[in-house]
């Protein structure tokens, strides 16, 4: 159902890899909400073709860009901003990798190459992301910019690896930069705590899904699926949330306020 919550907005989605991701229906959703919108991804993920599919559906610009480069974050947001015709009214970050965890190494046995790397690509990546927009005015006043978290970054999730440490990182330059944005642009900056979710990025995890149901079964809601997580996206890009800003906001079930659910038990 569309209540054109974003007619007439403007935005820029980091993270369609394929229809599982995220950020895949977080852009179906704007553009039924009336949004126009540009798609972009790393260069390697334009060779998977999907995202280009996505684009000619949705008549989206996909600009490729990777987020770790402040070169090509520049240049992208240049480019989107001419073919979009205007400031941006929403930005998503919806990036993560972690090549620890891809590779199921133990958090006591980390390569700190690769840790840096995680660091880069799913947390800096929203600094040097926000940096570009704060430089350049690109942000339209109450505009809106999102990224995607996991609980791992407040509680212990042994499997989850540096990767818990990575969205702390990213929960904190929300809260930073989002002063600076509030201060001067009546911009906000929040992050989305989501459920396990199964995408690429997500089952790569270990024991990625006997945890999906242990999520399930201790959540009172059970686990928010990708597209509620998109509706959430859309009511945080619309002018009805426009006083919430510098915070991580779960969308989980109720699997964040949880202690110990019976049903568990039977499991
Ligand atoms: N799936 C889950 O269980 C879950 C739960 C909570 C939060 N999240 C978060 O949601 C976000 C989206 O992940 P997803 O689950 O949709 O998985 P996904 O694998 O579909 O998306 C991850 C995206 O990051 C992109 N990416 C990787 N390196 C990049 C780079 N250098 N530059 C630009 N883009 C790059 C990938 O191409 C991919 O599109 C991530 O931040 C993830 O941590 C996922």
């Amino acid at each position: 159902m569309s209540n054109q919550l974003l007619a007439g907005k403007r935005g820029v989605i980091f993270g369609a890899l394929d229809d599982k991701s995220i950020a895949w229906k977080v852009a179906e959703a704007a553009v039924a909400q009336g949004a126009q919108i540009v798609l972009t991804n790393a260069p390697v993920a334009m060779r998977m073709g999907t995202l280009q599919q996505l684009g000619e559906k949705l008549n989206a610009p996909v600009i490729a860009a990777d987020a770790t480069s402040m070169e090509d974050m520049t240049k992208m947001f240049s480019e989107a901003r001419e073919l979009l015709g205007g400031k941006f009214d929403f930005v998503l970050h919806s990036i993560g990798m972690s090549i620890n965890v891809r590779k199921k190494k133990t958090y006591t046995d980390l390569k700190h190459d690769w840790m840096l790397k995680t660091f880069d690509i799913s947390a800096v990546s929203f600094h040097k992301m926000m940096q570009v927009l704060y430089n350049e005015n690109h942000l339209s006043e109450w505009g809106s910019i999102m990224a995607l978290t996991y609980i791992a970054a407040q509680r212990s999730f042994p499997d989850y690896g540096e990767m818990a440490d990575a969205k702390a990182l990213l929960e904190s330059f929300a809260r930073s930069f989002g002063y600076h944005f509030g201060t001067r642009d009546n911009v906000r900056v929040n992050t989305i705590s989501q459920s396990p979710t199964v995408t690429t990025a997500g089952s790569g995890v270990k024991g990625f899904n006997e945890f999906l149901g242990y999520a399930e079964k201790m959540s009172p809601l059970g686990n928010a699926p990708a597209e509620a997580c998109a509706d959430y996206c859309i009511t945080m890009f619309s002018d009805l949330t426009r006083f919430v800003t510098m915070q991580n906001l779960f969308h989980d079930g109720g699997f964040s306020s949880m202690g110990m659910n019976p049903a568990v038990l039977d499991m």
